[in-house]
C-alpha cells in the first residue's frame, strides 16, 4: 500500500509528530468488530496516519484494546495518544489509570497522555502526577483537552505547567471559536493544538455547498477539504476517525491539498471566523 507524505507538527520541545492521524471514538464497543477495527487502524498506519488517538473513556477501555491489537508488533511506528478521565486525575489515580491503559494498549509507554477535560481535582495535582509519570518513563509527553485560553493560562502558572504539549479541542469549519484566542495563544507558545471531530462527525458539515465547491476545484471531497483546512496553519493536528479503507485513503491524501486564498475566503464566507470571544465548544 503506498504511503502518503504526512506533514509534521512541532511540539514545544521542537520534536516533530504527524499532523494528521486517526481517531478511535466508538471503536471497541462491539467485540465482534474489534478485529476489523484494528485492521483498519493498521491500514491507516501503513498509509502514514501513524498518530492514533484513544482514551480510557472510549468503550470503557475497549478502544484502547483495539488500538493495542492494531499496534502489536509495530509500536515504534506509532505516536500513541490516550486520555485519563477527569475524575481519575489525582496523585494516586493517574498512575493507576495510566497502568491500566498501558496494559490494554499492550505497551510500556504512552507518547502523549491527556487530561480529557477539566474535572473536580486541583490542576496542580494533576500536572504533578503527569510529570511523575514522565520521570517514571510511562509517558513521553502530557497535555490537556477541552481547555479554553483562560485555563491554559492557569496551567502555565503551575510548576511543570510549561511542559504541557498540547490542547485537544473541537475544531472544524463550523466550530472555529478557538481561532479568536486559543489558537493565536498556542501559536505564540509554539504549542500545537489537536483538532478533534475535524469532519464534524461526518454529518452536515460534509454537505456544505462551500466545501463541495472548493472540493470540485481540487478534484477532492468535502471531507478532504475540511482536513486540509484544519491543517492550513501548520500548528494544528487533525485526528479524523475512519472505519473504511476508502475513507482512510481519502483522509491521508488530504494532507497534500494546498488551499488557495480564494478557497479560504469561500470557506470564511460560509463559516465566518469569530469576531469576539466565544465559549469553548465541546462534545
Ligand atoms: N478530546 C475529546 O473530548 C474528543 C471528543 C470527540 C472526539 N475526539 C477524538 O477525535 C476523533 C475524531 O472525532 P469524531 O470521531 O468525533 O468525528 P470525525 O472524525 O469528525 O468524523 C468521523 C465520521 O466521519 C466519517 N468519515 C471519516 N472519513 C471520511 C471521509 N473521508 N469522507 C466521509 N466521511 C468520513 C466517519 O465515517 P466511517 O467511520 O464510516 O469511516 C465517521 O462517521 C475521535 O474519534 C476521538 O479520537 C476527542
Amino acid at each position: 500500500m503506498p504511503s502518503f507524505e504526512i506533514p509534521r507538527a512541532q511540539l514545544p520541545d521542537s520534536s516533530k509528530i504527524p499532523a494528521l492521524g486517526q481517531g478511535t471514538w466508538n471503536m471497541g464497543e462491539d467485540t465482534h468488530q474489534a478485529a476489523t477495527e484494528a485492521r483498519v487502524l493498521r491500514e491507516g498506519v501503513e498509509l502514514g496516519l501513524s498518530l492514533i488517538d484513544t482514551a480510557e473513556m472510549y468503550a470503557n477501555g475497549g478502544s484502547e484494546r483495539v488500538v493495542g491489537q492494531a499496534i502489536a508488533g509495530q509500536r515504534e511506528k506509532v505516536f500513541l495518544v490516550s486520555k485519563v478521565l477527569p475524575q481519575n486525575a489525582t496523585a494516586a489515580g493517574i498512575p493507576r489509570r495510566c497502568d491500566a491503559s498501558l496494559q490494554r494498549l499492550g505497551t510500556e509507554m504512552i507518547d502523549l497522555y491527556l487530561l480529557h477535560w477539566q474535572g473536580p481535582h486541583p490542576l496542580n495535582e494533576t500536572i504533578a502526577a503527569f510529570e511523575a509519570l514522565k520521570t517514571a518513563g510511562k509517558i513521553r509527553y502530557w497535555g490537556v483537552s477541552n481547555f479554553d485560553a483562560d485555563l491554559m493560562a492557569e496551567v502555565m502558572r503551575y510548576p511543570g505547567g510549561q511542559n504541557c504539549a498540547t490542547d485537544q479541542v473541537l475544531y472544524h469549519p463550523s466550530e472555529r471559536g478557538v481561532e479568536f484566542d486559543l489558537l493565536p495563544w498556542a501559536q505564540a507558545q509554539k504549542m500545537p493544538v489537536m483538532a478533534y471531530s475535524p469532519l464534524g462527525q461526518g454529518g452536515r458539515l460534509l454537505r456544505s455547498t462551500a466545501l463541495r465547491a472548493v472540493a470540485r476545484r481540487h478534484d477532492a471531497t468535502a471531507a478532504q477539504i475540511a482536513l486540509a483546512w484544519c491543517l492550513r496553519d501548520g500548528n494544528t493536528i487533525a485526528i479524523p476517525k475512519a472505519a473504511s479503507a476508502a475513507h482512510l485513503r481519502e483522509n491521508a491524501a488530504a494532507a497534500q491539498i494546498q488551499l488557495t486564498p480564494a478557497d479560504i475566503a469561500e470557506i470564511d464566507t460560509a463559516f465566518p471566523p469569530p469576531r469576539q470571544k466565544q465559549p469553548l465548544a465541546m462534545l
